[in-house]
């Protein structure tokens, strides 16, 4: 099932050749603004020995260097802007956690096109102008609840701008105010969850028909929960600061099968993460974007450090990336083996009588790490069946990843709920340096 034609925008309707003849033109005037415009892309092109002239087809963009977040910080703050400062309407920043913040900047047109982008995606997740959209992403320098806000109007949703916080008023404000639509991270939709069950209110019987779920990773076992708890369909929608913020792919609701990239904007490149050579289509590795038509930021191949694989396209022509599995800085290397807190989050949602909610703890023990999952019981759950619990998670990280963990089954309500990202691994490890 694919959407009704007159739904879709011009370039949602291109067939590939159009989308290809496109992106090669916006990407050779986008090199060009970079090269002209930015000296760090100035330096970078002539340092690796290219030009954007020798930009001929689009296979030709392998050629040109990749940009990583430590340029960014290097450059901090608008040492990447390539338009004058008057022509900023607007800066948004990435949350600093490691190290220096990186600011991004948009001009009007940027702001639109971005408008446009998260319209089109709340298209495709079955949004529809006149719909109600209670926007729960954090308001402020992360992306997530202007981005969301500008393009819910853009498509003509009437938007409750309630930010993340104030758990209880947010149950109060879609019990009254009648939402269709919610766009939240996961984690904090499991936190909205305990409070309608604390009100002693049925999250069945809201008036939400679609969640547009994004920026963290969840697993298509926590989509399941989310959908069967809420009686809503679950979609995914992704982006980064550094491209835009939401609204650089998004899952279709007809398909839930990945999300489609809107490569009219952001071309893509799965690369190998330690070589860095691009990788055929289907194989997975490091998300690379360029920027085909930004003026503030233009970005050429970004290392996002987002683990997925290029799809072709269904619902859509664009293509689409499989949900991320995880960024390579939350992947934990224990005894040799490679593990992200997807792998855990899919083991915990498929464990009888405990909760969708769990932390990673990282020690040492000895000269090794060691990890305990900490999961939460259901409030139904008794000791027998959390001793089971435990058991069964330990066998099945070591049956599935092939490693030995702990586990650890807490009380109900015990561990820290989020109310944006929330953060899985908790470090404890002693520092060998
Ligand atoms: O998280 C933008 C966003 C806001 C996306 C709201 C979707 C919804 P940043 O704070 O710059 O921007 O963080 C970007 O978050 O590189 C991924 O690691 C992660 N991320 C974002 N969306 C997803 C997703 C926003 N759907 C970083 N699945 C990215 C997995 C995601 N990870």
């Amino acid at each position: 099932m694919t959407q009704a034609a007159d739904l879709l925008d011009p370039a949602e309707r291109l067939d590939l050749d159009g989308l290809r003849a496109l992106q090669l033109e916006r990407l050779r005037h986008s090199l060009r603004h970079a090269y002209e415009n930015v000296p760090f892309y100035q330096e970078s092109f002539d340092k690796a020995g290219v030009h954007p002239d020798d930009c001929r087809s689009l296979s030709d963009l392998p050629r040109f260097p990749f940009t990583t977040k430590a340029d960014l910080r290097a450059n901090y703050p608008y040492g990447m802007f390539a338009v004058p400062q008057e022509r900023i309407r607007r800066l948004h920043a990435s949350s600093g956690t490691t190290g220096r913040p990186t600011v991004v900047g948009y001009t009007e047109n940027d702001l639109s096109m971005w408008a446009d982008m998260v319209a089109r995606s709340l298209r495709a997740a079955g949004g529809r102008p006149g719909d109600i959209a209670h926007i729960a992403y954090g308001y402020g320098l992360f992306t997530g609840g202007l981005g969301a806000h500008y393009g819910a109007e853009r498509l003509g949703c009437t938007v409750i701008p309630a930010s993340g916080g104030m758990t209880s008023r947010q149950v109060t404000l879609i019990q009254d105010l009648n939402p269709s639509i919610i766009m939240v991270t996961p984690s904090y939709m499991l936190t909205l969850l305990d409070e309608f069950e604390r009100q002693g209110v049925d999250p069945r019987s809201t008036s939400l028909r679609v969640g547009v779920f994004g920026a963290e990773p969840w697993t298509q076992d926590m989509r399941r929960e989310i959908e069967e708890r809420f009686a809503i369909d679950a979609v995914d929608i992704y982006g980064l600061s550094e491209v835009i913020g939401p609204g650089v792919a998004q899952e279709c609701v007809e398909t839930k099968d990945g999300l489609h990239i809107w490569e009219d904007h952001f071309f893509p490149e799965v690369v190998d993460p330690i070589t860095g050579e691009v990788l055929p289509e289907g194989e997975q590795g490091e998300l690379v974007f360029t920027s085909l038509t930004k003026e503030a930021m233009p970005i050429v191949r970004y290392r996002t450090r987002d683990l997925t694989r290029l799809l072709p396209g269904t619902a859509r022509v664009f293509r689409r990336m499989e949900k991320v599995t995880g960024r390579s800085d939350d992947m934990m290397i224990l005894r040799g083996v490679n593990l992200f807190p997807t792998q855990i989050e899919e083991i915990v949602l498929r464990t009888a009588g405990v909760a969708p909610h769990f932390q990673l703890r990282l020690t040492t023990s000895g000269r090794m790490d060691a990890l305990t999952v900490r999961a939460e019981a259901r409030p139904d759950a008794d000791a027998a069946t959390r001793e089971a619990a435990a058991r069964s998670i330990v066998q099945a990280v070591k049956d599935g990843i092939g490693v030995s963990v702990e586990a650890e089954i807490v009380d109900p309500g015990s561990l820290e709920r989020s109310v944006g990202k929330i953060r899985r691994i908790v470090d404890l490890r002693e520092r060998r340096d």
